[in-house]
């Protein structure tokens, strides 16, 4: 491991988290990379609580990868100032009683500042972490049939339970400090629920999570799963989760945090995405279903895709990525960071590529809206769902 030079605000950084891991406040700290969207390298540090010792879970987005390292302050400090994480361009070190930032402009000025603790109270016990992840023991998950009265996986619906589960891990990396570090009760929307596995999972977490109860509704256009929905709602005692029969209202807009919108079929998830961003949702976490819009309309015009256009199968392939990173340029267009990944095993579900994303000022939304007229243009396709739902905000 070569020593890297640190410029001073770096060793002002590393300071104070050597003082954090001597005093055992420590908590997280996340290093982030140049870069732009998904290319952007994102390097943790978590403190875990293990049953006997103390432990440092080190991971990164770059892929699915988590080592556990002894709570040695040596060991860390020159792991997180390696060739692995530096250069970095921003920092945040999480305390108990304070955050500490890093950040350079983008002349490469680099600053650093204190700022209110955001994980102050946050509990870092690895078994209850384990548990609350995805307890198959939860009531919720008995009265959806997912497990018996003991509180095991029934064996048909391992594949259900593990999609809840990866479902669950991705919400805790990608919002788990905003939801523990909110002061106010967070909203949820969950578009298209059906059986509502993942609106259950996704308040239990909240709930467990959040200073304050959750208010979430689940939404579908079937009475039956909704009626069901909401005798396990009350029967677990969630009085802050709703259901509601009827259509996903596109133009009709209430304030929401964080929104869900898991196969809702075929168009319904571009009235879904409408309605968030009409909604200013904050995260959107979206698995797209079937989709027949673009591949009818990849038969028509001319296209420069035209010999894959002749074999049906593929042709669908194709639209179905059309579709979507059509759907992340527009996303981006209005204002989002978006990003895609796998969230189940293909095993489990053929359709398991999720749209993710936050808010974020700094994308390039001008950018995004140029590619987005490009590709339609030499697609050959005149329509697109999410466009026309948002045509007046682009
Ligand atoms: C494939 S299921 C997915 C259910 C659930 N999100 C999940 O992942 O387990 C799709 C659901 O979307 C609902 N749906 C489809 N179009 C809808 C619309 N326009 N408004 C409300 N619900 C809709 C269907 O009734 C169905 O329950």
């Amino acid at each position: 491991m070569t020593e890297p030079v640190l410029n001073k605000e770096q060793a002002v950084f590393f300071n104070t988290c050597r003082q954090a891991l001597n005093d055992e406040t420590f908590k997280r700290v996340v290093f982030t990379g140049p870069g732009k969207g998904n290319d952007k390298v994102q390097v943790r540090f978590d403190l875990v609580l293990g049953e006997t010792k103390k432990l440092v879970v080190l991971s990164t987005n770059r892929n699915q990868d988590k080592r556990s390292l002894d709570f040695d302050v040596d060991v860390l400090l020159k792991l997180m100032s390696s060739d692995d994480v530096v250069p970095f361009r921003a920092a945040v070190l999480s305390t108990e009683t304070f955050d500490f930032h890093y950040a350079e402009n983008r002349k490469g000025h680099a600053r650093t500042y204190r700022a209110k603790p955001s994980m102050k109270g946050v509990e870092n016990n690895h078994n209850r972490q384990k548990n609350y992840v995805l307890d198959p023991t939860r009531p919720y998950l008995r009265g959806l049939g997912v497990t018996s009265q003991k509180g095991v996986v029934i064996k048909k619906h391992y594949g259900k339970f593990r999609q809840i589960a990866n479902f669950i891990e991705i919400i805790d990396r990608d919002i788990g400090e905003f939801v523990s570090s909110t002061d106010r009760p967070i909203t949820m929307t969950d578009l298209g629920c059906g059986k509502g596995y993942l609106t259950f999972a996704a308040y239990d977490y909240i709930r467990e999570r959040a200073k304050h109860q959750p208010q979430a509704t689940g939404i579908d256009i079937k009475a039956n799963v909704i009626d069901l929905c909401n005798s396990i709602s009350s029967g677990v005692g969630f009085s802050g989760l709703r259901f509601i029969n009827g259509r996903i209202q596109k133009d009709k807009p209430i304030e929401v945090d964080i929104l869900i919108a898991l196969h809702a079929c075929d168009t319904a998830t571009d009235d879904a995405l409408a309605h968030g961003v009409r909604s200013h949702m904050k995260y959107f976490f979206c698995a797209p279903c079937c989709q027949a819009e673009i591949a009818v309309q990849l038969t028509e015009g001319a296209s420069v895709f035209q010999s894959i256009n002749n074999f049906p199968l593929m042709r669908r392939r194709q639209a179905d990525v059309i579709t979507d990173v059509c759907r992340a340029l527009l996303l981006t267009a209005l204002g989002y960071r978006v990003k895609f990944l796998e969230f189940t095993a293909l095993e489990h579900t053929s359709k398991n590529v999720m749209l993710a994303g936050y808010l974020d000022e700094s994308v390039d939304r001008r950018k995004a809206h140029t590619d987005y007229l490009q590709l339609k243009r030499e697609c050959g396709f005149k329509r697109h769902s999410l466009e026309n739902n948002l045509s007046d905000l682009l």
